[in-house]
């Protein structure tokens, strides 16, 4: 309950266009802990160096609120860059895409623009051998989200894109079973959006119960599970889980967020287990940032000290 007061109020002050104002002009150098870089070449040097940690990486070019349907194109063209460069420098071309930002929700040609642009970031990573992951957003886009992911697995194979479930959400585990019949690749989240109560847990014991459930029924239906969590505890027990059900190695890996727990990243990794950072990038970092405040009192306690300091 506490953790949604925090967020609830941390969201409200840094949605406040003033305050936005003062951590853009203020907070830059603070920022670079959690957003690797503004361009490409940037979050591919970020994705090497994990490599010499023997972790991988997944690529986000951050880009909410894009509004037109030229600036989705434009979106999009600029994944399929990276996508170039990153094939280009022998980084693995495993992207993450919010489809808002390519155009979901907008019809050009009597088809989703949505859907569109993610068959041409497919294609193109998939060429590459790489991989895109469909983000999941707020509670809204949910249903279109899964259905264009149903779509897209029908067309390009359950090794070329995988998708999103939130713990929060109490529709999850039916979104789950729903799905079972594709094999999915699925990153299993706690969520990260402020979500009303008629749709998600509330208390952190609910949100956390629910997702060792999507985990271990994932796991146990034999999918490959993306266990995307800080959660030292839930990894634990998520180690334990796959060796008392002999789930192999390579049928899961840890996924963590860059600039969080790189101790625990570098850990797993040493461990043997597969591991792979979200770095996120771009010019647009300000809502990605903000919610990762959100989540936890320390990281705004280490904004405002780091800004204090000037
Ligand atoms: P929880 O919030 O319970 O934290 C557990 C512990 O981890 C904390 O005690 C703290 O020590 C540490 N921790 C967590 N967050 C931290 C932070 N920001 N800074 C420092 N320490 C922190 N969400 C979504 O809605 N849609 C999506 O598509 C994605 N995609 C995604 C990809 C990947 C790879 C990750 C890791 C996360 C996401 N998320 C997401 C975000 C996710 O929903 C969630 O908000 C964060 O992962 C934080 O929750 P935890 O599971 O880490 O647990």
């Amino acid at each position: 309950m506490l953790d949604q007061v925090y967020r609830k109020a941390v969201l409200t002050v840094t949605g406040n266009p003033n305050v936005e104002k003062i951590v853009r002009a203020r907070g830059k150098g603070l920022v670079k802990r959690f957003v690797a870089s503004e361009d490409i070449p940037g979050v591919l040097r970020a994705a090497k160096e994990l490599e010499q940690d023997g972790i991988g990486a997944i690529l986000d070019q951050l880009g909410e609120f894009i509004d037109s349907p030229e600036q989705c194109n434009e979106f999009a063209q600029q994944v399929l860059d990276l996508i170039e460069q990153a094939h280009a420098q022998g980084v693995e071309p495993y992207v993450s895409i919010k489809l808002s930002s390519v155009g979901q929700g907008k019809t050009v040609n009597g088809e989703d623009l949505g859907l569109t642009n993610a068959r041409r970031i497919i294609r193109k990573a998939s060429e590459y051998g790489g991989f895109v992951c469909l983000d999941m957003e707020d509670h809204p886009l949910v249903d279109l989200t899964l259905a264009q992911f149903r779509t897209l697995v029908g067309e390009f194979g359950n090794k070329a894109v995988g998708t999103v479930l939130q713990s929060y959400l109490f529709r999850s585990l039916k979104d789950r079973d729903s799905l079972d019949d594709l094999q999915p690749n699925i990153r299993m989240v706690k969520g990260a959006y402020l979500e009303p109560e008629t749709v998600a847990y509330k208390d952190k014991a609910d949100v956390d119960a629910n997702y060792r459930r999507l985990v271990y029924q994932h796991m146990k239906a034999g999918n490959y599970t993306n266990v995307a969590t800080h959660d030292e505890k839930i990894i634990d027990d998520v180690k334990h889980f796959a060796l008392i059900h002999d789930i192999p190695r390579d049928q899961f890996e840890f996924q963590m967020l860059y600039g969080i727990r790189r101790d625990l990243q570098k850990d797993l990794a040493l461990q043997g287990y597969r591991v792979r950072t979200y770095i996120a990038y771009g010019p647009a970092w300000y809502p990605y940032f903000t919610r990762r405040i959100a989540e936890t009192p320390r990281n705004a306690l280490f904004i405002v000290k780091g800004m204090l300091k000037g």
